[in-house]
């Protein structure tokens, strides 16, 4: 049975918690494979809003069991901070399984994160604070602390006073602030523990089996393609691989496994933090979609950067993910606008670029070919099927998808459950 893979194919906010709840009712497992608590997933189920951040979107699905793969850096505060939530509101979360083999987010991560953009000053990228870059580079530097390690005191601290050798010597003799003791990191981590454990297990083996037994898995991908380490606006990126490989690295499902890679999709395009982005608008319009859409980070509370939808950009998310399906998103965000321009091509240093080209210089100085399209006035809301829109919504839909490279197999009308036009199944077909 399927491995499905749900990516963002722009710079993150494009809706993935909505299309995970979509299909909730009809996966068993939902992981997350990458990332931490620096995404922000609001989905709405029944008028009631849910904000999610570290866990998956699917821990509101009481069929699916959630889990929080190998790839994931985990803040234990924030973790149980976000249970608590949602147990307070009713939500079962007692299924959450978690790898032992996932990194943790330690107190001198966070520091870190902030110290080092303020040092970068006038390049800073702009994140979110989390603590998530140094967590991921002392994950690659092997000066990680595991899950599993805070099940073994003496081996937790050994690796506390390891990572502490390095971080202390940053903290006072680069960055001025005062030095951290292992005592202090070991208790913050050993005050979990007894919570922590019922929780943990090999998912790589619950997943694996999972999928034997026919049973349908959702990864749910963090962050997006432009915010890859790899394949993303580096250095202006999270420092985790959400593209659908970074799937299957983070939570331990085989490449072959995976059948179905589906792109979310935004029908315009925003962005969070600093960074090149060759659609921005800076007049009214850019306020228009920003306000219109409701555009204000749901971590961070910072205002989205907004611009017109770039197929350039899509295209080669198709590319890198593989994707064989798209989830367009916030189509109704469009409604009232009466000619609707989208990017089929850069123009840069005077020549035309219809793909993404090679170089971070010439990201920079692409400025975007527009073609435009006429808009609709209808109220779209209520859709069900591409033929309940209006002709010229229609018409950009399939435009859209001419373009982008891969079918278009959803649309988002709203941000309610069944605001959702289906026009080919996301599991089956
Ligand atoms: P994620 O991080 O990719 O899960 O996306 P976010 O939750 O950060 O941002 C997407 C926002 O758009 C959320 O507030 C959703 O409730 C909302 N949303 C999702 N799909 C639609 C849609 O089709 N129409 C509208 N109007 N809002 C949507
Ligand atoms: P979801 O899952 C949008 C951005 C930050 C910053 C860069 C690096 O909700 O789509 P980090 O804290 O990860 O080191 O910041 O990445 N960023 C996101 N932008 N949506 C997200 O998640 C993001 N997660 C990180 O704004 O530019
Ligand atoms: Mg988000």
């Amino acid at each position: 049975m399927p491995a499905i893979v749900i990516v963002g194919a722009q710079w993150g906010d494009e809706g993935k918690g909505k299309a995970t709840d979509l299909l909730g009712s009809r996966v068993d497992y939902v992981v997350k494979p990458n990332g931490g608590n620096n995404a922000g997933h609001t989905v709405v189920v029944g008028g009631e809003k849910f904000e999610l951040k570290l866990l998956p979107a699917g821990i509101l699905s009481p069929n699916a069991t959630p889990v929080i793969g190998n790839g994931v850096v985990v803040n234990l505060e924030a973790l149980f901070h976000e249970i608590d939530g949602l147990e307070a509101r009713g939500e079962d979360t007692s299924k959450l399984r978690i790898s032992a083999n996932a990194h943790l987010v330690a107190p001198y991560h966070q520091t870190m994160d902030k110290v080092s953009e303020r040092f970068l000053g006038k390049r800073a990228i702009g994140t979110t604070g989390r603590g998530i870059g140094p967590t991921y580079m002392d994950k690659v530097g092997r000066l990680g602390i595991r899950v599993q390690d805070i099940f073994d005191e003496s081996i937790l601290r050994q690796k506390i006073d390891g990572a502490l050798r390095q971080k202390n010597e940053l903290l006072v003799k680069l960055y001025n602030r005062r030095a951290i003791t292992v005592d202090e990191i070991a208790e913050y981590f050993l005050s979990y523990a007894e919570r922590l454990r019922p929780m943990v297990v090999d998912t790589t083996i619950l997943l694996n089996d999972a999928l034997d037994e026919e049973k349908v898995v959702l990864m749910e991908g963090g962050q997006a393609t432009y915010l890859d380490v790899d394949h993303g606006t580096y250095p202006f990126v999270t420092s985790s691989n959400p593209t659908a490989g970074g799937a299957s690295v983070g939570s331990g499902i085989g490449p072959t496994r995976i059948n179905r890679s589906i792109g979310i999709v935004k029908a315009y395009t925003t962005r969070v933090g600093a960074g090149p982005f060759p659609t921005e608008l800076f007049d009214e319009w850019g306020e228009y979609l920003q306000k219109t859409g409701g555009e204000f980070g749901v971590n961070t509370g910072r205002p989205r950067r907004c611009g017109w939808y770039d197929a350039v950009m899509a295209r080669y998310a198709t590319r890198i993910n593989g994707f064989t399906d798209y989830f367009l998103t916030k189509l109704d965000v469009l409604t009232g606008i009466e000619q609707i321009p989208v990017c089929v091509a850069y123009e840069i240093d005077g020549v035309r670029h219809d793909e993404m080209p090679m170089s971070q210089t010439e990201f920079h100085h692409a400025t975007p070919i527009f073609e435009h399209f006429p808009g609709w006035t209808e109220d779209i809301s209520g859709a069900k099927t591409l033929e309940d829109l209006p002709v010229n919504a229609q018409n950009y839909v399939l435009a859209l998808e001419k373009m982008s490279g891969t079918r278009i197999s959803g649309i988002g009308v709203g941000p309610g459950r069944e605001q959702t036009i289906q026009r080919y199944d996301l599991i089956e077909d």
